[in-house]
């Protein structure tokens, strides 16, 4: 009987056991030293001037949005492909995302659209690096400049992934990143805002601790409960230091896959664009729920594309969203775990291989 293999799964080795042992040993849990290092090992690695550590990505974008000053009545552009949280931030502080088709080669924002959707109280665009992809980041740049909209961009699947040489998330004024358990490294829940602006940076250390900058019970203005943990950093210290490599591997993972499956009729990948790291291989199939039940009997566990944000039940919204629901309707990501070999690689694709022979 061959293992299952899971969709994702975390890979944690006794580096990352110790360092969370000695930060228990320690007795600091709470956020101190550990997550000052964790913020500064992040910005040092995207490339940021600084990073400010806080409990999940979602809440990196809501703190953003709010650094931002963005609330009832402002409107922020969000593409219609993307986790529901990015359109679910935008809510969180009260404003409303605007949904926006995307274009099928980056699988961002598209930037023709975008340009269509804004009206006299947009803010902010916020695009997203669709699983490591980078959307138009200098059409979406330019666009926002001339328009006087800020960009918050959602990274929460790029950590490792480059465009043109520059580090997702350090285009706009913020960027967003995840480490929660899907994440390329992860510290069980977490989220880094990452911006070269010290007065955002200041606004969102401020809104994660209750309005302060310090622990004194003074609050020059209003503030939350955003706080990050030494324990979930000291995780996250340990992990950085496997992310160079798993960088590496997650594009040599890709490129198994894609070599693999170029030759199948009706099994079709994207390229492998310079820089990005696309953490799950995702393969564009007629059936992807066959496929998906045909491979689970097999035990290999697969994740099929997120619907379009215009569809779900708390977004319903009318408008031209042809190209997000053509990739969503198709879209499937394989295995993409970090110990994958490439034996369970040959595994995967001879399964995708007989389910396409059976349909003939
Ligand atoms: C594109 C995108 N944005 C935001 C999030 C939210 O991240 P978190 O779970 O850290 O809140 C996710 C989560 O996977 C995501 O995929």
């Amino acid at each position: 009987m061959s293992t299952y293999l899971y969709q994702m799964e975390p890979a944690f080795d006794d580096d990352d056991v110790e360092e969370v042992a000695e930060c228990v040993r320690s007795s600091w849990v709470i956020e101190a030293q550990r997550t000052a290092a964790f913020e500064q090992a992040v910005a040092e690695y995207v490339g940021a001037a600084c990073a400010v550590a806080v409990p999940s990505c979602t809440i990196a974008l809501a703190a953003s949005l709010m650094a931002l000053g963005i609330g009832p009545g402002d409107e922020v552009i969000v593409p219609d492909l993307t986790f529901v949280a990015t359109a679910n931030a935008v809510s969180l502080v009260g404003a409303k995302p605007v949904l926006v088709d995307i274009d099928p080669q980056t699988l961002g924002l598209d930037p023709i659209a975008l340009e269509q959707s804004l009206t006299r109280r947009t803010r902010v665009v916020m695009p997203v690096w669709f699983n490591g992809r980078a959307p138009d980041m200098a059409a979406i740049m330019a666009l926002a400049r001339a328009h006087g909209l800020a960009v918050v961009e959602d990274a929460a699947c790029a950590l490792g992934s480059r465009c043109c040489g520059q580090h997702a998330g350090t285009f706009g004024d913020l960027g967003c990143f995840s480490f929660n358990t899907t994440k390329i490294i992860t510290t069980g829940t977490g989220g880094m805002v990452v911006t070269d602006d010290p007065e955002l940076r200041e606004r969102v250390e401020r809104l994660k601790n209750h309005g302060r900058l310090d622990r004194q019970d003074y609050h020059p203005v209003i503030g939350y409960n955003f706080h990050f943990s030494d324990l979930l950093a000291a995780l996250g210290l340990a992990q950085m230091r496997k992310l160079p490599a798993r960088v590496v591997w997650k594009r040599e993972l890709y490129s198994w896959y894609a070599r693999r499956l170029e030759a199948v009729p009706g099994v079709t990948m994207l390229p492998l664009p310079e820089g990005a790291c696309p953490w799950y291989p995702d393969v564009f199939v007629d059936e992807p729920a066959g496929l998906r039940a045909w491979l689970e009997e097999r035990g290999i566990q697969t994740r099929l594309y997120f619907p379009p944000v215009h569809t779900q039940p708390c977004y319903q919204a009318e408008g031209d969203f042809a190209d997000t629901a053509a990739v969503s309707r198709r879209g499937i990501w394989l295995p993409a775990a970090a110990y994958l070999t490439q034996a369970d690689v040959v595994r995967v694709c001879q399964a995708i291989i007989e389910w396409q022979e059976q349909r003939r």
